[in-house]
């Protein structure tokens, strides 16, 4: 009996001491009983440790196009030619002009809207801080952080020398790096386009089943041909509204082999060969690429491929090339 009753205390005691072990530590770790400081507390967790000053100083070496974060210091263009020839020039070229095909440093204007644009640190960066910050944390390639903050001043003024953007005698210092006008800066701009083109629809909206998901790859894959002199690429004005209607599926099923005729399609560009593949009638094109055709240049597979695509999709794509060709 005493012995049952003695039992009983001691469970009870137990849960609860239980509870308010639970109590506590619920209450302890609860998200809104942390103050800010705790969160970041490894001891709490008893994980890791707590940064200290100088190990943060240590990985905290961004430096930011006003010019915040660079360490004091300064240094000429002149000064930085000896230091560059002997730990840069041998990848990057005495000028800046890249020994085999290492990076280029230097030139390049003018050539971005070329085929083959130059990007340099003269033709393409936006700011100086980049170049003080790239050279600080990244180079020379095979020793980082291994320059004094005086000696990418030093390298860094010689750099944008070669790019002809400062005198050999500037000195470039912590205080007037970033007021060192790049020549590109302006090209650069805060791109604000929404990331969906579509308008938010509220009432009436299209059933989301006869919603279908395109995509193009248009302006990913860089053109193979421009279009011959003198010849105006069609506009959606000129085209019928069944191929308007099937450019979407052309674009992200049929361009891969069209565009530029790989594996022996018929490229959408070559009219005379069009000419004479829609002789037999724009019906037996279409039948064609629906169910897909070998004929004497490769193989034409079903629907491009992409069976997902309904008939009518198919049709339209085949009325698009006709009329875009
Ligand atoms: C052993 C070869 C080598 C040496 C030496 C070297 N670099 Fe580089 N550098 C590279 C490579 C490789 C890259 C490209 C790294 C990447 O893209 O990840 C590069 C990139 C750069 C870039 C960025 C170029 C761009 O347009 O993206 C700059 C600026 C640069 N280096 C400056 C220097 C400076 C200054 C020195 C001397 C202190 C130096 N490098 C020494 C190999 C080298
Ligand atoms: C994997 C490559 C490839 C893809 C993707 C592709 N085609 Fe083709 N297509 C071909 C080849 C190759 C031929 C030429 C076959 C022959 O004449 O021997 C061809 C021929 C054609 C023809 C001409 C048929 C004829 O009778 O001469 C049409 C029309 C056509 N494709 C439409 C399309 C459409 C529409 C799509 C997209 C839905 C598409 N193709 C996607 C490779 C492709």
């Amino acid at each position: 009996m005493m012995n049952k009753l003695n039992n009983k205390l001691h469970m009870k005691y137990t849960l609860l001491i239980v509870a308010v072990l639970c109590a506590y530590t619920t209450n302890s770790l609860s998200a809104n009983n942390l103050k800010k400081s705790d969160k970041y507390n490894s001891k709490l967790f008893n994980i890791g440790k707590t940064a200290s000053k100088q190990e943060i100083a240590g990985w905290d070496i961004d430096v930011r196009p006003d010019g915040h974060g660079l360490p004091e210091g300064g240094a000429t263009a002149s000064e930085g030619e000896e230091l560059y020839d002997e730990k840069c020039a041998s990848c990057h070229g005495s000028f800046g002009e890249g020994q085999g095909r290492w990076p280029i440093l230097a030139g390049g204007e003018d050539s971005l809207t070329e085929e083959r644009p130059e990007k340099t640190v003269g033709s393409f960066w936006p700011y100086a801080s980049t170049l003080w910050d790239y050279i600080n944390r990244a180079m020379p390639y095979t020793a980082p952080k291994s320059l004094t903050p005086d000696e990418v001043y030093a390298i860094s003024a010689y750099v944008l020398y070669l790019n002809e953007i400062v005198e050999d005698d500037f000195v470039l210092t912590d205080s007037n790096l970033a007021s060192v006008k790049m020549p590109n800066e302006e090209n650069f701009y805060i791109d604000d386009r929404p990331d969906s083109t579509n308008t938010r629809c509220m009432k009436n909206c299209k059933n989301p089943a006869d919603i279908e998901v395109v995509q193009s790859l248009a302006g990913i894959t860089p053109d193979q041909e421009k279009a011959p002199a003198g010849k105006v690429p069609k506009t959606a004005a000129s085209l019928s509204k069944l191929a308007i209607q099937g450019k979407a599926t052309y674009q992200s099923s049929c361009f891969v082999c069209h565009d530029s005729g790989i594996a022996g399609a018929p490229k959408i560009s070559d009219k005379d060969d069009w000419d004479k593949r829609i002789e037999p009638g724009l019906d037996q094109l279409v039948i064609h690429a629906i169910k897909g055709y070998s004929g004497n240049t490769g193989i034409m597979p079903p629907k491009g491929g992409n069976l997902s695509l309904s008939d009518e999709q198919v049709t339209n794509a085949v009325h698009y090339m006709i009329e875009a060709k």
